[in-house]
């Protein structure tokens, strides 16, 4: 990275001062996205893996043929132009509430970078908006510059979004590294495991949570898919899920799918056996 653009990231993360709004913003973010339908729909776990990085390509694609129509069409472009700067600014409301949610559950630096990324995000579609209105009395230059100057916003702000997904690791799968064993791989004694509390063992170098109900055990992975949590830190419900402590993410234990957001990819589920009171594991279908 330019050391330039480093340099204004670090100050970011490093300005307390922004705490003062982000704090209050993402409780709000948290009241809002508290029930679970909404946190799911705007989490992604529908999709397999996180909503908002798709939705942003709708708005930021419209935006960019405006400005090449803009640019190349000139007045034959016009309507089409504007049509484009309305539409991204209508997908925006999805797209700004899928980043919101994600958002609301990063903390310091990171959530600072966060939350200028919105910032940014609002200023240009404040001026994609005002590109609209002047477009539609008539004057095409002045909303060609408009939509520019928007465009420009929101390339500086994506420039932010990646950060946070491919420095900061926002909306990655924690668990994409992992290199389950496909060997039946002794973990436990079953004496260790309580009924419903979860027990985290190493199945060859990588952390599971085991959970006993009955006569049987579920395993899945113990670091959250989310950002990383002890699963095996989590409370089992009566529904047979388990909820990380981080986030409240919730995971089947029968087979690792996401009941409750943030979370959108499935917590790996290993396969399980009992033998001699002990208990062994392997990645599914292995
Ligand atoms: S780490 Fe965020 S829900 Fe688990």
């Amino acid at each position: 990275m330019p050391k330039q653009i480093a340099h204004v990231i670090r100050d970011i993360e490093d300005r307390t001062a922004l705490d003062s709004l982000s704090g209050p913003a993402a409780s709000l973010v948290n009241r809002v996205t508290e029930p679970t339908a909404v946190k799911n729909a705007l989490s992604g776990g529908w999709l397999g893996h996180a909503l908002h990085p798709v939705l942003t390509d709708i708005p930021i694609g419209a935006w960019g043929m405006a400005t090449l129509l803009d640019l190349t069409a000139g007045e034959r472009g016009a309507l089409a132009a504007r049509r484009l700067v309305g539409f991204g600014v209508l997908t925006v409301v999805p797209t700004a509430a899928s980043g919101a949610s994600d958002w609301a559950g990063t903390i310091g630096g990171t959530q600072r970078v966060g939350l200028v990324h919105g910032m940014l995000n609002s200023a240009a579609t404040v001026l994609q908006a005002a590109s609209w209105v002047v477009r539609l009395t008539g004057r095409r230059r002045a909303g060609a510059v408009l939509s520019g100057v928007g465009l420009g916003l929101t390339g500086a702000s994506a420039y932010l979004g990646g950060h946070l997904s491919y420095a900061n690791g926002i909306g990655v799968n924690h668990t994409a590294f992992e290199e389950p064993t496909g060997r039946w791989t002794d973990v436990a004694a079953l004496t260790a495991l309580e009924e419903g509390r979860p027990l985290r063992a190493d199945a060859a170098g990588v952390p599971v949570v085991l959970v006993r109900h009955g006569g049987t055990v579920d395993a899945l992975s113990a670091t959250c898919t989310h950002a990383g949590g002890p699963l095996d830190e989590g409370e089992v419900d009566a529904a047979g899920c388990i909820h990380c402590p981080w986030h409240g993410s919730a995971f089947r234990l029968a087979d690792g799918e996401v009941t409750r957001g943030p979370a959108s990819v499935a917590q790996p589920a290993w396969d399980v056996r009992i033998s001699q009171d002990r208990v062994l594991v392997r990645a599914a279908n292995a």
